[in-house]
C-alpha cells in the first residue's frame, strides 16, 4: 500500500525536513503541495518530485477534492492548523499536523473532534521521539536504570533578530518560545515521564517579553509536578544561542543528553554509567513512518491528537499561570 500525502505549507521545516523526510519513507508519496502562491508550490513539487498529475495547488478546497489523496502533513503557521486539519478530516483524509497543533483548547479539541468523527488518524509532529538516542534513553529508563524517576529538565533555546516572524504576533501565533521550542521541552518531559509518574497535577511559570515587548513569550520557565510526586522543568527562549539540554534522574542515576533537542538527530548522550552510543537517523523519517504505519495497520500514531491536545492544554496553562 502507498499513502498519497500532500504538504501544506511550504516553508523552512516543509522543505529543508518533512519533504526530504517523506522521500526516505517506505510506502510514503509526496502526492501534491499546497502554497498561497501556485508558482511557489509548483517549484516545491517539482524540488521534492511530488508525483500526482497535478500536485501545485493554492487553494486547501481543490488540493482536498483529489480522490488519490490519502493524508495531509500540516506545516503552517500555527493559527491554521485546527481549519486545516478539520477541512482534511471532513474530506477523508488523514492528518499529521507540525506543532503546537492548536493555537488554543477550543480549536485543539474541534481537531479531535473532527478527525474521531471522520475516522481517520491525527498525529502530532514531536520528531524528537523518533532521535535514535532518545529512543535507546527511553528504553534505558523503562528497564530501571535509572530506578524511580525524580526529576527532568529540559532547555531548548535560539536566539533572533528581531520579532518579524508570525510567531512574535497573537493573530498568527499564541505562543512565541513556547510554540517554537518550549512544546518540543515539553513532550520530551511528558514521553519520558507520564508512563511511570502519572499525569501533570500541577504546574507554575514565569514568563518574559521585555525585549521587544510584543504579547507572546520571549523566555518561559515553566516547573511541573506529576501524581507520583515527581517533579520536572523545562527553559525555552527566543533570545538565547546555545546547545540544548535534557537532564533525568532518578533514584539510581541519570541520563544527560547534549544537543539532542534539534532537528539534526545528533548529540552526545551521557549516563552515570557511561556513554550512550546510537546512530544518527532522520527523525522526521521517523515520525513519518510511523504516521503512514498507523494507518496502514489501523492503529494509534504514537503522538496521538489526544497527546497533542495534552500539551497545548499545558502551554495555555503556562501563559495562564504567569499571568495570575
Ligand atoms: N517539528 C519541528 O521541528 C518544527 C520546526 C519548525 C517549525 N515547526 C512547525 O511547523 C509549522 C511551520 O513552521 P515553519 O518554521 O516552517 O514556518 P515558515 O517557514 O514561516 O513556513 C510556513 C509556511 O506556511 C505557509 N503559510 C500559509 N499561510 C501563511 C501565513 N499567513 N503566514 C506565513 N506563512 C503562511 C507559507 O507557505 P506559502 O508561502 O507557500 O503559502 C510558509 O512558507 C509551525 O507550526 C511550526 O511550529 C516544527
Amino acid at each position: 500500500m502507498t499513502v498519497n500525502i500532500a504538504m501544506l505549507g511550504t516553508g523552512s521545516i516543509a522543505d529543508d525536513a518533512l519533504a526530504p523526510a517523506l522521500q526516505q519513507v517506505a510506502g510514503a508519496n509526496l502526492w501534491s503541495v499546497l502554497s498561497r502562491d501556485r508558482a511557489r508550490a509548483r517549484a516545491f513539487a517539482q524540488r521534492h518530485d511530488a508525483s500526482g498529475p497535478a500536485p501545485a495547488h493554492d487553494a486547501l478546497e481543490t488540493l482536498l477534492a483529489d480522490p488519490d489523496l490519502d493524508a495531509v502533513i500540516i506545516a503552517t503557521p500555527d493559527h491554521l492548523h485546527a481549519a486545516q486539519a478539520i477541512a482534511a478530516a471532513r474530506a477523508g483524509k488523514h492528518v499529521l499536523t507540525e506543532k503546537p497543533m492548536a493555537t488554543s483548547v477550543e480549536k485543539g479539541e474541534a481537531m479531535v473532534r473532527a478527525c474521531d468523527d471522520a475516522g481517520v488518524k491525527l498525529a502530532a509532529g514531536y520528531h524528537l521521539r523518533w532521535h535514535a538516542g532518545h529512543r535507546k534513553m527511553l528504553a534505558l529508563i523503562r528497564a530501571g536504570a535509572v530506578g524511580e524517576l525524580r526529576h527532568v529538565r529540559t532547555q531548548w533555546t535560539f536566539q533572533v533578530p528581531d520579532a518579524s516572524n508570525w510567531r512574535a504576533r497573537r493573530d498568527t501565533a499564541s505562543w512565541w518560545s513556547l510554540s517554537g521550542v518550549g512544546t518540543h521541552c515539553l513532550d520530551f518531559i511528558r514521553w519520558v515521564m507520564v508512563p511511570g509518574c502519572g499525569e501533570v497535577v500541577s504546574l507554575a511559570s514565569t514568563i518574559s517579553r521585555d525585549v521587544w515587548n510584543g504579547p507572546n513569550d520571549e523566555t518561559a520557565v515553566v516547573s511541573l509536578r506529576f501524581e507520583s510526586g515527581a517533579t520536572a522543568e523545562f527553559c525555552c527562549s527566543v533570545l538565547i544561542a546555545a546547545p540544548s539540554r535534557a537532564e533525568v534522574y532518578g533514584s539510581d542515576g541519570y541520563i544527560h543528553c547534549e544537543d539532542t533537542l534539534t532537528r539534526f538527530g545528533a548529540g552526545v548522550i551521557n549516563t552515570h554509567d557511561g556513554m550512550l552510543a546510537f546512530d544518527v537517523t532522520d527523525p522526521y523519517a521517523g515520525e513519518i513512518r510511523d504516521f503512514v504505519a498507523a494507518i496502514e495497520d489501523h492503529r494509534k500514531p504514537e503522538v496521538d491528537g489526544r497527546e497533542g491536545l495534552r500539551n497545548v492544554e499545558l502551554l495555555a496553562q503556562a501563559v495562564a499561570s504567569a499571568e495570575a
